[in-house]
């Protein structure tokens, strides 16, 4: 089995950082060495001397090509991974989608075709469940027992992905039978519609009005309740891509209670803002629910306080990309017909190493912890991800903590025409990023395949209290 050893680095996990060389066999890493080997004991060494060397990145909330509303977001599962893999991340949480009236195991099925043999990386899907009845809960037992231990279901999108309380709370007691894990889009559907109608009834057409009719206190009241719902039945709850600070206290305050609430929050929400959707139609770039939140109100302090505190567990992308020309512009007389969504797998990681190297937000073991070893507890995949130790997948990144990098959207590589960070230059270039033992970057070139991505059958959360 080729062997290479991975020489100098400061290895960095979720609970300590140290000088060591990795040797990884096969698609293993077999040992941490503080002793250097002879470098004729193995067919490569990689002297990562001044480097930091992290685990392999968990996006654990992507949606590649999936469709919203009149489009298909952009990225497709070769060309997603890819843009993932250049950013350091080498395993994906992507999401098949039950509509109505569709089969749940039938949405499964189809979207591991889309995945399979064209991921560039690792890969493990959560269901989204949008039709609650009798027979979605038969077959959640068939998609369970392919691995996937996590279904999403939403508070928001009335008509489309929307599950009234008694069916999250049916899906609920099903979960709580079993030990998987309830995803909740956390939002007030209804209201929000209710506000979505006025506005273009006033004539308020712009995208702006797009986060305006989403305000922060239905976020806090949808997580409210269904936190409360999932006390009630017993269900592990996580709430996905939080932008609201009365989210991140609806999840302490359930905690505190000894509840398995759990939330994850999404770079966007941390370095973008309100003030990015006033703009014009240019705004349009900056559409995604929940929406972008005016920092003068404490929504990003508390959520990097929660990362960094613990309240929240998870850093995750919601990676949805459209097109600004013709896509994003279909909604150009009606923001209500703008596609939900951001471009951000690439960038997730380098955006949380820069976190921490030159902002501070907190160590760089807390930022391994809430990009790649928390998500990997939380969804069943530790620790085959999520670490660097012996027996583990080698699935490792090495990043240069002195050099600097400016995002554009002229070099990234995700399969959309804009960035959402455009400009924005980042503390720590990454340069090598290896996924069970597979060099997929190096020397600025991408060197990977989509034939390389397993999916992954996952375990239950690890993470429960
Ligand atoms: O704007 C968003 N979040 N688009 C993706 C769909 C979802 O709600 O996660
Ligand atoms: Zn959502
Ligand atoms: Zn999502």
């Amino acid at each position: 089995m080729r062997r290479t050893l991975i020489e100098g680095g400061t290895v960095v996990t979720a609970t300590e950082s140290c000088i060591a060389d990795v040797l990884v066999e096969g698609e293993r890493v077999v040992a941490l060495l503080d002793e250097k080997m002879e470098s004729r004991e193995v067919d490569e060494t990689i002297d990562a001397s001044g480097r930091l060397v992290f685990p392999g990145s968990i996006d654990a909330h992507t949606h590649m090509e999936i469709p919203f509303g009149a489009a298909t977001s952009k990225d497709t599962f070769e060309t997603g991974t890819q843009a993932a893999a250049w950013g350091g991340t080498t395993t994906i949480i992507d999401f098949p989608i039950q509509m109505k009236g569709d089969s749940l195991i039938g949405s499964f099925a189809e979207t591991m075709e889309k995945a399979a043999g064209h991921a560039a990386i690792d890969f493990g899907f959560h269901q989204i469940v949008g039709d609650v009845n009798e027979q979605s809960l038969k077959e959640l037992e068939l998609v369970l027992a392919e691995g996937v231990t996590s279904y999403k279901l939403f508070t928001a999108y009335p008509g489309v992905y929307y599950s009234t309380d008694g069916e999250v709370a049916r899906v609920m007691q099903w979960a709580a039978g079993n030990g998987s894990t309830i995803l909740m889009h956390a939002e007030n559907g209804a209201a929000i519609d209710l506000l979505r109608a006025q506005a273009l009834e006033r004539g308020d057409t712009a995208p702006l009005a797009h986060a305006l009719t989403r305000p922060a206190a239905l976020e806090g009241e949808a997580a409210h309740r269904v936190i409360l719902l999932a006390e009630m039945t017993g269900a592990p709850v996580y709430i996905v891509h939080i932008s609201a600070k009365q989210v991140v206290e609806e999840i302490a305050a359930a905690r505190s209670r000894g509840t398995n609430a759990f939330g994850e929050t999404c770079p966007q929400y941390l370095y973008l803002e309100l003030a990015m959707l006033d703009q014009g139609f240019e705004g349009a770039k900056f559409v995604c629910s929940p929406p972008l939140r005016d920092p003068s109100e404490g929504h990003q302090d508390a959520l990097w306080r929660g990362l960094a505190s613990g309240d929240l567990q998870v850093i995750a992308t919601d990676h949805c990309p459209f097109d600004f020309d013709g896509q994003k512009t279909l909604g150009r007389n009606d923001f209500t017909q703008i596609p939900n969504g951001l471009p951000v797998v690439e960038h997730r990681f380098p955006l949380m190493i820069h976190a921490a190297l030159k902002e501070k937000r907190f160590s760089l073991n807390r930022m391994v912890d809430i990009s790649a070893t928390a998500p990997a507890k939380m969804f069943g995949l530790y620790p085959q991800k999520g670490t660097i130790a012996v027996g583990s997948d080698a699935d490792i990144v090495i990043v240069d903590p002195k050099a600097t990098s400016i995002i554009s959207a002229q070099t990234h590589h995700m399969n959309v025409d804009y960035s959402c960070f455009e400009g924005m230059e980042l503390t720590g270039a990454i340069e090598t990023v290896i996924s069970r033992g597979a060099t997929l970057v190096a020397g600025g070139e991408f060197l990977g395949s989509s034939s390389h991505g397993r999916y992954l059958r996952r375990g239950l959360n690890q993470l429960l209290m």
